[in-house]
């Protein structure tokens, strides 16, 4: 299973409860960039820009899909960018699609880590690419979960109502 959406949607902290509930392992995409790289994402954009960093997370997608065992696997908000991730994550998962307002983005986001993409002004900057990127969430999904006035464990069980279970697990 992979979860998508924007940065601040909680795809990290539900993608753990999620995994932890259902005895899946779990992989943070952007977790496991870091710890390939050894350096932050912040400073994989820094050194070598956004383009390098797509390449990176699109080779760590792909090893994730094609794990034999089965995952959740918590997306960087920008992985619906490319096609290819668009397609492959279609055909080789189970997407869903945390989805939530700008509001709750940015109260959210206000408490991460730092962002690279997010500048002086997060709202404007989470609208602007929240309305670019909605088609292609729209695309790649096949369930979507709006995470508004939701805690993380209520955001799992809901994925949890919609999750067609493989018929091999437990
Ligand atoms: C990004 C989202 C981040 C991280 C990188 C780019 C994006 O992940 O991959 O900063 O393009 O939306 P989160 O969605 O986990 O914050």
């Amino acid at each position: 299973m992979a979860l998508i959406g924007m940065m601040g949607s909680g795809k990290s902290t539900v993608g753990f409860w999620l995994a932890r509930s259902e005895g899946l392992r779990f992989v943070d995409l952007d977790a496991a960039i870091e710890e390939r790289q050894d350096r932050s994402i912040s400073e994989i954009f820094d050194a070598d820009g956004e383009g390098r960093f797509r390449d990176i997370e699109q080779e760590v997608l792909d090893q994730c899909l094609k794990s034999s065992e089965p995952l959740v696997v918590s997306c960087g908000g920008g992985i619906v960018l490319r096609p290819e991730n668009r397609a492959r994550l279609r055909d080789r998962a189970w997407v869903c699609w945390l989805r939530a307002n700008i509001e709750t983005l940015g109260h959210r986001v206000r408490f991460g880590d730092s962002r690279p993409l997010l500048g002086d002004d997060p709202i404007a900057d989470l609208t602007a690419i929240s309305a670019a990127r909605s088609e292609f969430y729209t695309e790649t999904a096949h369930g979507i979960v709006d995470v508004d006035g939701l805690e993380a464990e209520q955001v799992a069980e809901q994925i949890r109502r919609v999750w067609p279970r493989p018929v091999s697990t437990p």
